[in-house]
């Protein structure tokens, strides 16, 4: 079985995602990290994001392993270096949404993704797993909350890294992203028509994540 859970920043996706994963004993695999890792790659060689061509191809060059650490922590690679914390910068985070515009890099991702889906026993999180990447996708979730929630969730997440970003600084930086993610021409946004949408505001992963768990057990 494979799930897709997508959703907009901050719904908590990863939380519960990782945790779905963990409890089928399934492979989590978070494409956002993907992402970022591409975005990462490309602020240090210096390629600016107009340069479309470039971007694109950097991220059919580069390397992106997914793992976990000793640990149990997942972890990004990027040509073998860990770089699980430098993806979270605020840097990073600013520039991602421009590289994930890119068709070519999403071509490419996308190519990787269902790559690593093949062999089923999957729980795939991002922004179009369920409409583009795996639209066959036995199970489907679309996971929301509130803006205000879910900058408080990323004001926590990035505190607990080191990363000092005001709750106001939060709130614009998820609602600039969210639009953008939203109109980009290429894999925007959007719920699938047969996604089941969680609003997980006032609701801890924990909860979220048995709820998924139930309607995946239930049939
Ligand atoms: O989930 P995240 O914040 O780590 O995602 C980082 C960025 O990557 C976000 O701006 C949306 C983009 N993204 C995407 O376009 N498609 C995906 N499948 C996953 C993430």
């Amino acid at each position: 079985m494979r799930i897709a859970i997508d959703g907009p920043a901050g719904a908590g996706k990863s939380t519960v995602a990782k945790e779905v994963a963990r409890r089928l004993g399934y492979a989590y695999i978070d494409t956002g990290a993907m992402y970022r890792a591409v975005a990462l790659a490309a602020l240090r060689a210096g390629i600016p994001a107009w340069d479309v061509e470039a971007l694109s191809n950097l991220s059919g060059s580069v390397e992106i392993r997914l793992g976990s650490g000793e640990d149990g922590s997942t972890r990004v690679y990027l040509d073998g270096q860990d770089v699980s914390r430098e993806i979270r910068a605020p840097e990073v985070s600013r520039f991602v949404s421009r590289v994930a515009e890119v068709p070519g890099v999403r071509r490419h991702l996308t190519e990787k993704q269902r790559r690593l889906a093949a062999s089923g026993r999957v729980v795939m999180e991002g922004r179009d797993i369920g409409t583009v990447v795996l639209p066959d996708a036995e199970r489907k979730f679309f996971i929301t909350a509130t803006v205000e929630e879910r900058a408080r969730r990323r004001y926590a997440e990035a505190a607990g890294e080191g990363y000092s970003i005001s709750y106001e600084e939060q709130i614009n930086e998820i609602m600039r992203r969210d639009s953008r993610d939203a109109s980009r021409g290429v894999a925007p946004l959007i719920q699938a028509p047969d996604a089941v949408v969680i609003d997980t505001t006032g609701k801890s992963p924990g909860q979220v994540a048995e709820t998924i768990l139930s309607l995946v057990r239930g049939g």
